[in-house]
Parts: C-alpha cells; sequence; structure tokens
C-alpha cells in the first residue's frame, strides 16, 4: 500500500504516451486544470455522478476507452483518475479490469475523494440504482492531494463532504473536532495543514486490513447503515446523507447508554453542524416508507440473517460493535421519527 502526497500544485506528467486520462469534464472550466489536462494525448472526459456508477452503461465506456487505443496504436501501460469520489469510483474500476488490472494514480478532485474515496483500495459500481454492489480492491499507485486543484471547488462541496470529516473526528478523537470548529465552513475550505490528520485516521484502520478481511475496517462504517439508505431513497450527496446516518447512530448510541447524552451535546457542540445542517431535513428524511428502508437495508447489507455488526460510538476516538437485527433499526427509526414528529421547529 503506497501512501498518498500531498503537493501545492500539480505536477509534470513525464512519460505519458502510454497513459490514459479519465476525468470528471467539468474540470475544464477551470484554465489552469484545462492546461494541466491538455499534456495527455489520450483524454476520456466523463461526466460525474451516480449514473457513471451504473453498471449498466460500463460496456459502453469500456468499448470507448478501447477504441481510442486502437486510433492511437498503443497499450495502456497506467490510469490517470480525476475527479471526485463517483469518478474515482468508476475510473479505479476500469483500471482493475482493463487489461486484467492496470496501475492506477488517483487524483481526487473533491474534498469528499480527498479524504476518503481516493483512499483504501476500494472501487465501485452500482446495480439497479443500489449503490456499490459491483467493486474491487485495487489500490492506487499513487494519491495526489494538490491543493491548487481542491481549492477550485465551489463551497457546496465541503457541506457534501461534512459527514465524512465528522466521522473521522469521531474515530480519530478529540483533538480532531478542535481542528475542525477552527476552519472557515462559510468559504468552504479546510485548513490545508490539518488534511493530512484526517487523512490518517482512515489509513490507521486500513492499514491493519489492506483488503477488509478481518473486520478492521468495518469501524469505518460508522453512519453508513442509514447514510447509505438516505443517499439512495433520497438522492442526497453521500457526505451529508453519512451525517444524517452519524446524528442517527448518535441518538441510537445515546439511546442505549453506550455514549453519554453529555458527550453526545459536546460532539454537537463542537464543530459547524448547527449552521450547516437543520433539522427540517431530518424531519423530511424520516417520511421514508418503511418497505422502501427495509429494501435498502436488505440490498445494502450482506448478511442480516446472522444480525448485523453495528458500530456505536462511546465517545470519539472510541467505538463499540453490538450485533442487531433489522428489526432493531426499525425500532429505532420509529422512535426517532416520533421524537422527530413531535418536534416543533417553530420552536426552536
Ligand atoms: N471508494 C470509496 O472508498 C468511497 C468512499 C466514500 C464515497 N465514495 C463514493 O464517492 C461518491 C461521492 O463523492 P463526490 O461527492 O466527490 O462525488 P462526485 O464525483 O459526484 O463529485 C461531486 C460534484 O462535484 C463536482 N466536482 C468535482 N470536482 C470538482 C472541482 N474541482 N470543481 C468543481 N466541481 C467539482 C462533480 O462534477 C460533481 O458534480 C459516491 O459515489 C460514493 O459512493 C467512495
Ligand atoms: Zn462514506
Amino acid at each position: 500500500m503506497k501512501p498518498y502526497l500531498i503537493l501545492n500544485q500539480l505536477p509534470k506528467i513525464k512519460n505519458q504516451k502510454n497513459s490514459l486520462l479519465i476525468f470528471d469534464s467539468i474540470l475544464l472550466k477551470q484554465a489552469s486544470l484545462k492546461n494541466w489536462i491538455g499534456q495527455f494525448s489520450i483524454q476520456y472526459a466523463v461526466r460525474s455522478g451516480e449514473s457513471l456508477k451504473n453498471i449498466e452503461n460500463l460496456p459502453v465506456h469500456l468499448k470507448s476507452i478501447l477504441k481510442l487505443q486502437q486510433k492511437n496504436q498503443i497499450t495502456f501501460s497506467n490510469i490517470y483518475v480525476m475527479g471526485g469520489g463517483s469518478v474515482g469510483d468508476f475510473g479505479g474500476f476500469v483500471a482493475s479490469i482493463l487489461k486484467r488490472g492496470l496501475p492506477v494514480v488517483q487524483i481526487p478532485t473533491t474534498w469528499l475523494a480527498a479524504l476518503d474515496s481516493a483512499h483504501g483500495g476500494k472501487t465501485a459500481l452500482n446495480v439497479d440504482g443500489f449503490k456499490n454492489q459491483v467493486g474491487t480492491f485495487h489500490y492506487p499507485q499513487q494519491i495526489l492531494i494538490v491543493r491548487e486543484v481542491l481549492e477550485t471547488q465551489p463551497k457546496i462541496r465541503l457541506k457534501e463532504a461534512a459527514g465524512e470529516f465528522l466521522k473521522t473526528a469521531l474515530l480519530g478523537g478529540p483533538s480532531l473536532f478542535h481542528k475542525l470548529s477552527a476552519w472557515d465552513w462559510e468559504q468552504g475550505q479546510v485548513k490545508w495543514t490539518d488534511l493530512k490528520s484526517f487523512i490518517d485516521v482512515k489509513y490507521s484502520v486500513i492499514k491493519k486490513d489492506p483488503f477488509e478481511k478481518k473486520g478492521h475496517r468495518h469501524v469505518l462504517n460508522l453512519g453508513h447503515t442509514m447514510g447509505h439508505v438516505w443517499e439512495g431513497a433520497q438522492g442526497i450527496p453521500h457526505g451529508m446523507a453519512i451525517y444524517y446516518g452519524l446524528l442517527f447512530d448518535l441518538a441510537w448510541s445515546t439511546r442505549l447508554g453506550i455514549l453519554s447524552s453529555k458527550t453526545a451535546s459536546q460532539i454537537m457542540g463542537q464543530g459547524p453542524w448547527e449552521n450547516l445542517f437543520d433539522m427540517k431535513t431530518d424531519q423530511l428524511l424520516f417520511k421514508l416508507n418503511e418497505k422502501k428502508l427495509v429494501g435498502a437495508l436488505l440490498q445494502d447489507k450482506k448478511n442480516f440473517k446472522n444480525g448485523l455488526r453495528y458500530i456505536f460510538i462511546k465517545k470519539p476516538g472510541q467505538t463499540v460493535i453490538k450485533t442487531v437485527k433489522l428489526q432493531d433499526i426499525l425500532k429505532e427509526f420509529r422512535r426517532q421519527k416520533k421524537i422527530l414528529e413531535n418536534f416543533s421547529y417553530e420552536e426552536l
């Protein structure tokens, strides 16, 4: 597993003749990025989003990519992938199957991808609207975290990554909460020198279990059970859905006495959460009908028969795993829904 590099500027690519660049077409709107992309003789522009990850579109993409190879009379020797998490998941998957696997360099262009999705080797495609049903482990040869690229993002992208930053702080411990509180969330910028300490939380987990064989990586699913349900059913961006999934888990952890109410309110009091997210959305999310909820839970989780190993929070830096049944999640969903229904937004 090779670590990532943090750079201020995009490096010049040497010997790109046999390289393919798969990139998010939105990046062409930035003159400096357009210039850099222009140095690749073979480029494949894609439109980001979940439809890019739809497995039904894969054959068309593969045909077009292989045609580029024929047209240029070369054989690809490696692939560069530049974009947010959807482009990273798609491009990583393509790299893992093309010619039975080609080395890949990931250049994340959203905060979410720079913090999370570009690391850890997972690639993924969606099937029938269900997320990440097909995928591979394909560790990038290199991951370039580049300031000039990441600072081109609109402000909203930081809000869309907020859930993953909160998850990382919950796993990493109190010092990360202090950092989060100091960032300029209004301007949508992370403090550049803090980024490494967040990324390293993921590495501290994956290095123990690079291919998810021993169960250590399971903690990275914190907030993701309900998060995935809401992302799929309501179509809200991954990182925001994870934020709501974490609120669900914090509330459930408190209910079970694993997390004290005092620590729970300290967690929510530190950071930008109340300014970024409102409870009206929370109430809307709980309007999800139970049939859809059960369908999404069953599709997302492979093994509900023997219960699901669910991650609860004891305090920042400490989690507790408990086996829960589908019925337990439903019961907790109903409980939280009732609390929110009785809550009047006007009272705030
Ligand atoms: N593989 C993993 O381990 C992993 C982990 C977490 C999330 N994910 C996946 O990541 C995806 C979400 O990531 P995302 O939010 O980065 O998705 P995304 O690729 O859809 O990007 C979000 C939006 O930002 C735009 N964008 C990207 N870079 C930009 C830039 N520099 N300037 C302006 N606009 C830019 C995109 O065009 C898109 O509209 C989901 O599909 C999720 O399943 C994967
Ligand atoms: Zn995630």
